[in-house]
This record gives C-alpha cells, sequence and structure tokens, in this order.
C-alpha cells in the first residue's frame, strides 16, 4: 500500500517525481478557470475521503479541487460526525472506508491514529497534519520556493517561532532535499529531537540558535507558523505568545537574510503576531503560492498514491 505519511518516510526519489510532477500540471493549468477538468483523468472512476478531525480551509478545498480537477469523486467528511467522534475504533473505521473509497486522507491529532489508520486500511493514506507533522504542506512549499528560486539543495532555510509540527516536516524535507535548516525559538519550544536528528543523520546541518538576528544571516528563506497550533491547550496561550514574540518576523530580521531571500508561512496567520504585515504583503512574501501550490502538490501525491 503506498501511503504518504511523512516525508522523512518517503523514498527521495519518489518525492523528487511528485514535485516534478506538481510543477508540470501546474504548467498545463495556466490560465485555464478553476473548474476546468484536466486533459488527463487519471483519478476517473476514484473515490476519495477527505476526513477533518481539526478544522480546515486550505487543505480541505485544494484536495477536494485537485481531485475533482483529475476527474475523482470527493466526500468530505467531519471526524466529530462520524462514529469515529462517538467511540467507534479507528481501525474498525479504516476497514469500513476501504470497502467504499479508493483512498483516505485524513486530518487528525495523534500522529498514532494516522498510523493506525495506515495500518489497517486497505488503501493509501495521506496525512493531512497531525499534531506532529504537516508533509503535504512543505511539498507544496518545495513547488513554491523552487519555482522562485530554482533548486532547494544547499539553500539555508531559517524557522523562527515555535518547533512545531510544521517545522518538523522541514525538518524531514532538509534530510529528504539536502539543504540547511537553522531553528531560532525559546528553548521550550525547541523542534522535535528526532527530527533534526532525521535531518543531520542525512548530512543536513542544522543548528539551534536564541538569537532570531543572528540565525537570519544568509538566509535563503524565513519560515514562521502561528504561535499556538491547533493542538495547544488555550491556557497556553499568554505563555506563548510572551515567549515567540522576540522571534516574529519583521522587516529588521528579513534584511538580515539574503537580498533574495523568501518570506513563507503555511497560513493561516494571525497578522502583526508571528509575522507583521510589512512582511507577510511585503516583495518578498510568496504566501499566497504556497496556497495556490497545495492544490498542485497534493494532485502529484494524489497520483502516487494511487499509481496512476
Ligand atoms: N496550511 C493549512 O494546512 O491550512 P488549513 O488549516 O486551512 O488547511
Ligand atoms: N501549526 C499549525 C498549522 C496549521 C496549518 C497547526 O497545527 O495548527
Amino acid at each position: 500500500m503506498t501511503h504518504f505519511l511523512d516525508i522523512h518516510k518517503t523514498d527521495p526519489a519518489a518525492l523528487r517525481d511528485m514535485i516534478n510532477s506538481a510543477h508540470a500540471m501546474k504548467t498545463a493549468r495556466r490560465g485555464l478557470p478553476k473548474g476546468t477538468t484536466d486533459a488527463e483523468q487519471p483519478l476517473a472512476g476514484r473515490m476519495i475521503a477527505l476526513i477533518f478531525e481539526k478544522p480546515s480551509t486550505r487543505t480541505r478545498v485544494s484536495f477536494d479541487v485537485g481531485a475533482r480537477q483529475m476527474g475523482g469523486q470527493t466526500m468530505i467528511l467531519s471526524g466529530k460526525e462520524m462514529q469515529l467522534g462517538h467511540g467507534e475504533s479507528i481501525a474498525d473505521t479504516a476497514r469500513v472506508l476501504s470497502r467504499y473509497v479508493d483512498l483516505i486522507m485524513l486530518r487528525t491529532f495523534e500522529e498514532a491514529t494516522l498510523h493506525e489508520m495506515a495500518e489497517h486500511a486497505t488503501v493509501p493514506v495521506i496525512n493531512g497534519l497531525t499534531d506532529a507533522s504537516h508533509p503535504c504542506q512543505i511539498m507544496a512549499d518545495i513547488v513554491t520556493y523552487e519555482e522562485h528560486r530554482g533548486p532547494i539543495a544547499g539553500r539555508k532555510f531559517v524557522w523562527s517561532g515555535d518547533g512545531n509540527n510544521v517545522c518538523s516536516s522541514w525538518l524531514h524535507a532538509a534530510g529528504q532535499f539536502g539543504f540547511d535548516l537553522t531553528f531560532t525559538g525559546p528553548e521550550t519550544l525547541d523542534p522535535d529531537p528526532r527530527a533534526v536528528e532525521f535531518a543531520r543523520a542525512k548530512g543536513s546541518k542544522v543548528e539551534i540558535t536564541r538569537d532570531p538576528l543572528e540565525a537570519a544571516k544568509g538566509a535563503d528563506a524565513i519560515v514562521t507558523d502561528t504561535w499556538v497550533s491547533m493542538h495547544d491547550p488555550e491556557s497556553a496561550r499568554e505563555r506563548r505568545h510572551n515567549q515567540l514574540r522576540p522571534y516574529q518576523v519583521n522587516e529588521e530580521m528579513m534584511a538580515r537574510g539574503n537580498p533574495d531571500a523568501l518570506f513563507m508561512h503555511c497560513l493561516p496567520a494571525h497578522r502583526n503576531e508571528e509575522a507583521t504585515n510589512a512582511v507577510m504583503d511585503g516583495p518578498q512574501s510568496v504566501i499566497f503560492d504556497e496556497s495556490e501550490n497545495r492544490l498542485h502538490a497534493q494532485k502529484a501525491i494524489l497520483r502516487w498514491c494511487l499509481g496512476v
């Protein structure tokens, strides 16, 4: 079964093929109305279930539109409205859904839930974000970086803020695509050591520093994300804001990076918190290209999972 569970668990050659396929499919659609189907219909006859146990705008819409452009049919399911949210096991849900649909995309809380779904499903499972990672986002972000600046290998990325799920997927990508990553943030919010180890073992330079302006020196891209993720308790909000305020991406920080450094953010953003409006709407920002590229990258992921 070809699941797409994480960037570090996927063969690097397959990852590169998906990035190339995303670029090609994006180019082929240039200028077409969004509802136009692709010339090729590799998902014809396929039914895709998109399950959300957390809110979503981009993941939900981009998977739905992407599958339909390729001729597939989709259904969007809310975890709360399924028996899954009322005591039915993940394993039984996986077995039942596998009788109806050809692929399951799941956005959930614990990483273990995703793995249990993949273990018991007899159709491919895609990770649409867990507390621990967000691989579809980073595939789209690699498409975005490379369409603006060329090959990502050998570049220096700087992550400023919370070492969260999105940061872990960036570290996995650093290892698989051969770039370096400097993390800057408070010690209590350091990235997952397993992700740091993975990138280092693959030969990436991973640095951790508490000084955001020092970290930004020589950056090819500066990346951040919300200070409070969907899985973080509301009670942690004030403490996190106080700890993360020095790591806001602002014009001073962008000025320390290379002159052609990009600003990246997966969105949704809390404007003027983790990044200023001047940066988010400035000439170095590619945030809406990242959102668009979710569509193209995930179309490539769907095709890879289904072998079509
Ligand atoms: N970036 C991202 O996954 O956005 P959504 O939460 O809107 O899906
Ligand atoms: N880190 C964020 C990403 C949202 C797309 C979260 O998990 O809420």
